[in-house]
Parts: structure tokens; sequence; C-alpha cells
């Protein structure tokens, strides 16, 4: 028998299981980056007992653990085995879990003129007479008095019940020209907007018929199990072919809870949900739909379809009103995503005369110019750096986290999420913290770090440098909490591939920064991140901070745009058709680039 610890919980161990399966199966969410590939090192944890019936430390664990690691029983939960049965007792610590994440849903509020897809006509149905005996059906259409051409096979199951248990006066929902339900006329007619980010999913309930927000809610995704970057996830889907309908399967299940959960706060039920509107990277989108995205990883990257689509809810897997619809914005690209869509839709870019970048910062950012003619798009693998991964002490925003740091006559300073106790750094205080290192010389332009000055805040860790952020026995991790060079040389991959996109987008347009109106951060990192500390590392372009607009989760904002409009979503079909897509790799000197963008330093074009 194994048990978790703190909280005791057990579960029956099989021979071969890991302890990252086990933990899943106990229902406590571990870190696993890379999908339990052994290649990201956030999954330790501390067998407290039973360390015999385990496989012995791979290479790969050896890669991440330290000598006292070791021998205070720490290894990776991925690739720690059970070889035999026996008492085994493990404790997950804080910073390898999932549980106290902060999950962005917040966007700005973009208005919109009401007139969703679905529609509530409420009628007085005249009741058959003997003299001239017309169908249920004929009479509802003869009191709506409308061009509805045609009825879903549900509604027609209980519409003669319910037109006679309502005594001939109810609602007609439609969903365009099609009557989807006929119900009391007090029911409710709402609508659930989703952003299927890679990570995190946000989605938020609105009243179709006052536009309100009734509600929003987010949770970790459930895929992240299998890989935190969709490369992971589509190779674990062309490795074996049945992952994709276990990866569609979690994904459904959390989308289906998230619709349950709030309805449920606003005394609705699910049928009262007449469409969901949903958008995503173009790996999401296909895996939501259940459609093979192994080619997305495969040049040219093509995705499977582009334009917008709607399916009955049923046959999509949700669980919402019998007759209701999901409608699936369009993608862009391989790499450009439904959420792209959504988000120039969200911060309007498609609409301004001047020119304007739209940047979406995730662990792919997409970047969109409008040039004052036309909209351009590039996509870079900016990788999961700035979500902690691959950094020795990063951690995703969740409390404790180290998220904006000043240095000060070589003292750091710094805050952390609910003023917890520091559990690490997440992505704004890793930018903050490099672009304070580059003020005060402790690193130099190429990210060496300089250990002549602050030396008392450097220290090394097998060789390879650190600066102290804050000593152990300030820390909730019994650790000290550092920035080493390493971790310095993933920061600077990271920003240089977003420096990169945008250099190439505006080198592309002839458009100098200097042009720009307004620059658009997207995402839950976009959000949060110094702008200052962001221009002075050479991440974004040196624009006055006026005109940079943090816009939080864009994606939600246009998915629920949608949901409240039918005439946007026309226009996300319009804009998705007329993104010119550039393929950053056969973009001459893209290497050169690249390789200048890696330097710490301010750079205008
Ligand atoms: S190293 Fe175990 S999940 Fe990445």
């Amino acid at each position: 028998l194994i048990t978790f610890l703190p909280e005791n919980r057990r579960c029956e161990e099989r021979i071969g299981d890991t302890l990252l399966d086990l933990a899943l199966k106990s229902k406590i969410e571990v870190i696993s980056v890379c999908g339990g590939l052994g290649a990201c090192g956030k999954c330790k944890v501390r067998v407290v007992k039973g360390r015999e019936f385990l496989s012995p430390i791979s290479h790969k664990e050896r890669s991440f653990l330290t000598i006292e690691d070791i021998s205070s029983g720490y290894r990776l939960a991925c690739q720690a085995k059970v070889l035999k049965k026996g008492e085994i007792e493990v404790e997950i610590p804080v910073t390898s879990r999932r549980g106290a994440y902060i999950l962005q849903v917040e966007g700005i509020e973009t208005p919109v003129t009401l007139s969703p897809s679905v529609k509530r006509i409420c009628v007085k149905v005249k009741k058959p007479a003997l003299k001239s005996v017309k169908s249920d059906h004929d009479l509802l259409l003869e009191a709506l008095k409308t061009e509805a051409r045609s009825i879903s096979i549900s509604c027609l199951r209980s519409l003669p019940v319910v037109l006679r248990n309502e005594k001939w006066e109810v609602s007609a929902i439609l969903y365009k020209d099609e009557i989807i339900d006929v119900r009391s006329k007090k029911a409710k007619v709402l609508g659930f907007a989703v952003d299927l980010g890679s990570t995190k999913l946000a989605g938020y309930l609105l009243d179709l018929e006052t536009g309100k927000t009734l509600g929003k809610t987010s949770r970790l995704n459930p895929q992240v199990r299998y890989g935190e970057d969709i490369l992971t996830r589509i190779t674990h889907i062309m490795k074996d072919k049945r992952k994709l309908s276990v990866l569609r399967a979690l994904l459904l299940k959390a989308v289906n809870e998230m619709i349950r959960e709030l309805v449920k706060a606003v005394n609705a039920s699910t049928s009262d949900v007449y469409e969901v509107v949903a958008v995503g990277n173009t790996y999401m989108h296909h895996s939501f739909l259940g459609i093979d995205p192994s080619y997305l990883a495969l040049s040219p990257y093509p995705p499977v379809v582009r334009k917008a689509l709607t399916y009955d809810a049923k046959e999509v897997g949700l669980t919402i009103n019998e007759g209701g619809k999901v409608y699936v914005l369009p993608n862009i690209a391989g790499f450009v995503g439904a959420d792209c869509v959504a988000a120039i839709l969200a911060t309007e870019i498609y609409k301004l005369e001047k020119p304007c970048l739209m940047i979406d910062i995730g662990t792919n950012t997409e970047i969109v110019l409008n040039d004052g003619k036309g909209l351009f798009a590039v996509s870079t693998a900016s990788g999961p750096a700035f979500e902690g991964a691959h950094i020795k002490f990063g951690v995703r925003a969740m409390i404790g986290a180290i998220e904006s740091v000043a240095i000060r006559n070589c003292d750091v300073l710094y805050r952390t999420i609910g003023n917890g106790k520091p559990v690490g750094i997440c992505g704004s205080g890793i930018l903050d913290a490099i672009s304070q290192m580059v003020e005060h010389s402790i690193l130099d332009e190429s990210g060496r770090l300089n250990e002549n000055v602050c030396k008392e805040l450097v220290k090394r860790d097998g060789g390879i440098k650190e600066l102290i952020l804050v000593d152990k026995d300030k820390t909730a991790i019994n650790e000290d909490i550092t920035i080493s060079q390493k971790d310095i040389r993933e920061i600077q991959k990271a920003k240089a591939a977003i420096a990169t996109g945008i250099k190439v987008l505006l080198n592309n347009r002839g458009i100098s920064s200097d042009d720009l109106e307004a620059v658009f951060i997207a995402g839950a990192f976009g959000t949060y991140l110094d702008p200052l500390s962001a221009i002075k590392i050479g991440m974004l372009p040196r624009v006055p901070l006026v005109k940079i607009h943090q816009v939080g989760n864009a994606a939600g904002t246009g998915a629920r745009m949608c949901l409240l409009s039918d005439y946007m979503k026309r226009k996300a079909e319009d804009v998705a058709g007329k993104v010119n897509y550039i393929e950053l790799a056969v973009e001459p000197y893209f290497q050169e680039i690249y390789l200048d963008s890696i330097k710490l330093k301010e750079y205008n074009i």
C-alpha cells in the first residue's frame, strides 16, 4: 500500500506503477511539465518510507537531484517505479503540487451589441380543434410567424407534453432559424463561453437575453498531466492513438464540470444552456473536437480545419440542453488558433487605422500586427520558462511565488503573491530580477553573471553561478531561492523568441517601433509582467509605456463577444480569413535576428 502525505491518502500500488501514476490515482495533482518524460524535474517528491521497494535512482533523476536531495529521499515521481509490494510513504512538497495556482479569467470588457444566435420567442399557441386538425408543430409555426425552417428532434419529442403542461403559452428557443427547444415561459436562456488554454481553462456563464456575465470559473487543463506544452501531448498521441480519446475525455469532463459549477451557482440547470462558444489554440481546438492533431507537429504544420464550425453539443460531448449547439471559432494556422482570432476581436486591433501589435504570451506566443493596411501574424515557440518550467526555483503564479523583484544596494527586495512565504519565483518575478541584475551590472549584455558585483549575493552550486534572491531561513522550502546562470539562459531564449517574432513582423511590413500606436499584451503572464522590465531586457520594443495595454485573458473576452453576437461570429470568420500568416523560419535573417535578440539590451526598430 502506498500513502501520500500530508493528506494520508492511500492507494493500492501495482508493480511497474510510477509514483506519479499513483499520486494521480489518489487524486493528488503533481506538476508534470514534461508529461512524465523525466525532462523537467518538477515532479520532485520525498519518499519517507519504503525506498527499497522502488526502482534505483535513474540517470535522469541524477540530473535534477543533488546528493543531499537523494540522501533525504527525494525522487522524481515520474521516474520512480514500484518494483516490489510493500509499505511506501511519499510526501508531496507544496512546490510540486498544482492545487494553489492562481488562474487568470479576467480580461478587458469590449462592448458588443446584443444579437445572439440563440433567441427566445414567447408565444401563445392555438389549441388543435376538431374542425381542422393541425399538428402541434404546425400550430407552433403559425404562432411563431417566423422563418423557422427546422425543428430539432429533441424538441419534437418534448413538444406535445410541454404545450399541454404550459397551457399552450410557451417560450420557443431558436438557434438562427432552427427551433431547438420549447419550454416554460419562465425558462432561462444561458450560454457558456470557454477559453481552452493549454494549461488553464477559463469559463464564463452568460445570460443571453441581458448579455450579463453571471459567473466565471477556471481550472487547470487536466491534459497537463500528459505534458504542459502541446508538443509533448501531440507526441503522446503520435506514439499511441488511443491517447487522443483519453486526452479529449479529460478535457470534456473538465468543461462539463465548469458548466455544472456555474449553473448551480445561479440556481439554473445545464438544460438552460443553449450554446457553448469555444476558443483555443489549434491543438486544443482539435483535441476538443476529437480531431487527430499529429500533423500540427510535422512540417508544414497544417491544421485539419480552419473554418468556424457549429455542431450539436451532444455530438461534441457537452452536457447542455438537448438541442444546444457548440460554435468553435476559426483557426488561422497550425500554431495560430481560434484563441488568437478571439483576442483580435477583443482588442479590436483589426479596426485601428494606425499600426498596432497584439502579443499573446504563452508557451507559444502569437504576435499579430495591423500595419494600417492588413493583419499579419507569426507564432513563436517561447517555451514554458515564463511559467516556471526549466527554471530551478521556477513556479507558476501561486501563493508565495515571488512576483516582483527590485535590487537596492545589493539588497534584494521582493513581493510574493498573497504575501505568502516564498516558495519560488514566477515569470514576472524572473523578468524583474533579470532586468534589475542588468541595471546593476550583475549581468552583462550577453547574460553572463558577474560575481564581482554584489559578491555576497552570488554562490555556486555544482560549479554553476547563482544569485541568491531569498535566504533559506526566509523561504517556505528550506532552501535558498536563487536564479542561476542556467535559468538566465532559459529566459534569454524565451524572450529572444518573442523579440524575434516582433522584429520579423515589423521588418517584413516596413514598420518601425516608433510608428506603433498601441501594443496589447494578452495572456496570464502578460497581465502581471512589468512592461518596463520587459523593455529593458529586450523582450518588447522600446515604446512609451502609455502605449502598452495589458488586456488579460483577451481570448476569453472574444469568446464571450461571439456568444452574445452573431455579428461578431461573422466578424471572427472574416478577420480569420484576412490574417496573413508569416512562417518565421523561412524569413531571411531569422537566425541572425534570433541570435542578436538573445542579448539583454533594449531595442527599437
Ligand atoms: S520530470 Fe517528472 S514530470 Fe517532468
